[in-house]
């Protein structure tokens, strides 16, 4: 039976005989006994085996080097070294996988930028192991977050013929050579198809007889923006609910980032100890900021007038009905509110067909939640619920309704005020982490020109 190195770090008692199976982290030698740093990737820590000259197996340990895998059989035994409750004392060492010099991970504090080249064996470094484990912990904290409040999850397609957002930033799918749009009725589909760029459209359907759902899968945008928070590739939270309005709205994403911050603190404390220590020195006053503190909403019109009237010189002016820049979005949450910030209310021509026109006839129920280092982590919105105000709004961007004719639909029958969001997980991740590129928050990146793995 094998022992993570956690569960051997966290016992109680001395003298069980286990077995641990791990890679080398490193060896030191003294004259009758050699030290292996054993990591297993269970947790932070790598668990310190002590190797005697003549146990079983010490014959290799001149190959058991940085990089290697072996298995160690052994008996805890308390530990007088500092900073760790237990060490093992090994019975057997085997050798199962050697490393040998070239091991591009030897022990040194290593870029990330050397790291994305070695993104199949970044897995086994510290930070990468904390990132991941943490990555997972909030994966699992999504659904219990929706579970809990009766959400069902949804699983909405990843290869659709429509374009949710309309900013024609969609990758084409196609099984024919050479140029597709030439002939999309011979294509596999019979007509255009892409892989998505948002659930929505399809969990609104689900949330019109279901009530309130989420979905949570992978979605693609070809935008071409290389930026420390954009992938071709990321993870994104959808959830939407029947019979709520913007308000509704509002507060689910709030109570939604304030439950993942709760939930990092309490089920990743090591990893995120490590995070505050090397990557953001003021990475847990912000997460018990979030923890604690409501946080800030205001129109667009009143984050625009706030920008104007802040004196500050932007690379982009600041211009009432145009989208708010990373930039404005970043002065906003980290200067001016120093808090994150949820903007509602968007000028119409800026927003998708599916929000909801205001009395104003200028104004949308959008809303983006902007959080300090990140800028935009949730974007959402009450949805259009009157057939003709939809329609209306289709010709106003331009999209044919028989394109949509089952959205359309959704206002024919039975229509109720609904509203939801969509959190890019990703963006999540280097919040609760501190972490500031999103390509060291997913396991392998795609991004413009980068592809490997
Ligand atoms: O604001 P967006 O475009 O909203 C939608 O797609 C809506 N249909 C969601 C909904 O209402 N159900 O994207 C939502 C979020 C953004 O706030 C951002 O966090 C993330 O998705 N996102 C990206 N994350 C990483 N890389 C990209 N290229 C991203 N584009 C959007
Ligand atoms: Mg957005």
């Amino acid at each position: 039976m094998r022992t993570l190195v956690k569960h051997a770090l966290a016992a109680t008692a001395a003298g069980n005989a286990i077995t641990v199976k791990g890679w080398v982290r490193t060896r030191r030698d003294a004259k009758d006994f050699s030290f292996l740093e054993i990591n297993d990737g269970s947790c932070l820590a790598s668990l310190q085996c002590v190797v005697d000259a003549g146990t079983p197996g010490h014959d290799q340990i001149a190959h058991c080097t940085t990089g290697a895998a072996v298995i160690v059989e052994g008996s805890l035994v308390a530990s007088p070294a500092q900073g760790q409750k237990w060490e093992l004392r090994a019975t057997r060492l085997e050798l199962i996988g050697q490393a040998d010099a070239n091991y591009p991970l030897q022990k040194k504090g290593h870029t990330l930028e050397f790291l994305r080249t070695i993104a199949h064996l970044r897995p086994r470094s510290n930070l990468f192991g904390a990132v991941f484990r943490t990555r997972n912990a909030l994966a699992y904290a999504v659904h219990r977050f929706f579970q809990e409040r009766d959400f069902v999850y949804v699983h909405t397609p990843i290869i659709t013929a429509s374009d949710c957002e309309g900013a024609g930033e969609m990758f084409r799918v196609t099984t024919l050579k050479g140029r597709a749009e030439d002939k999309p009725e011979a294509d596999f589909f019979g007509k255009p198809t892409f892989l998505t760029v948002s659930g929505q459209l399809e969990a609104e359907t689900f949330a019109c007889g279901l009530s309130n759902v989420y979905t949570f899968g992978p979605t693609f945008r070809a935008e071409n923006s290389n930026t420390a928070r954009h992938a071709a590739e990321f993870w994104m939270i959808e959830p939407e609910m029947a019979f709520c309005d913007l308000n509704g709205d509002m507060d689910l994403g709030e109570e939604f980032i304030k439950a993942m911050a709760r939930h990092a603190l309490e089920h990743c404390a090591e990893d995120l100890a490590f995070f505050a220590k090397f990557v953001d020195k003021e990475l847990m006053g912000r997460l018990q900021f979030v923890v604690d503190r409501p946080f800030t909403r205001v129109t667009y019109g009143e984050a625009v007038q706030i920008l104007h009237r802040s004196g500050r010189k932007f690379e982009f002016p600041v211009e009432h009905g145009q989208n708010l820049q990373a930039e404005h979005e970043r002065f906003l949450t980290e200067e001016h509110f120093k808090s994150p910030t949820t903007v509602y209310n968007y000028p119409r021509q800026i927003k998708p067909f599916y929000m909801r026109l205001n009395d104003d006839g200028q104004t949308v129920t959008a809303m983006d939640v902007l959080v300090p280092g990140i800028g935009e982590v949730i974007g959402g919105a009450q949805r259009e619920e009157r057939l003709e105000v939809l329609l209306d709004n289709m010709k106003f961007h331009h999209l044919r309704p028989e394109d949509y004719w089952w959205y359309v639909d959704l206002r024919r029958y039975g229509t109720v005020p609904h509203a939801g969001f969509g959190l890019g997980f990703e963006r999540l991740i280097m919040f609760l982490t501190g972490v500031s590129n999103i390509r060291d928050v997913i396991p392998f990146a795609r991004t413009p020109g980068h592809a490997e793995f």
